[in-house]
């Protein structure tokens, strides 16, 4: 069990959900009720993109999701291209994010 913390912007706490491991990130949003926005559900659109921080094993990002992400302007081109993923916080399209074991992860929401 993964404790999910949902911040808005400033950081300010918008909801905490528990969350089991291979769970979806954007369904255990909307589950929660936290006022994500999303739209394909399919890792097209990007507007899912949320920033993860706590990731035990950063998840690199499929080249999709990086070219999506690229095309949302959460990433620069570099970014994109690089073959190592070592963000401190990265962005991640929730609807392609499988929760971890592991204690939880904070998941920042930038329109909010
Ligand atoms: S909802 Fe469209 S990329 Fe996640």
């Amino acid at each position: 069990m993964a404790v999910i913390r949902f911040l808005d912007a400033r950081g300010a706490l918008l909801h905490q959900a528990e969350a089991m491991a291979g769970d979806n990130l954007l369904d255990v949003a909307r589950l929660a009720d936290v006022p994500l926005h999303w739209r394909c559900g399919q890792g097209t659109c990007g507007t899912c993109k949320v920033r993860v921080s706590g990731m035990a094993a950063p998840q690199r990002p499929s080249r999709k999701e990086r070219n999506v992400l690229l095309r949302a302007g959460a990433i620069d081109a570099a970014q994109a291209a690089r073959e190592e993923w070592q963000e401190a916080e990265p962005w991640r399209l929730a609807c392609h994010l499988a929760v971890e074991e592991g204690p939880g992860w904070d998941v920042s929401c930038p329109d909010y």
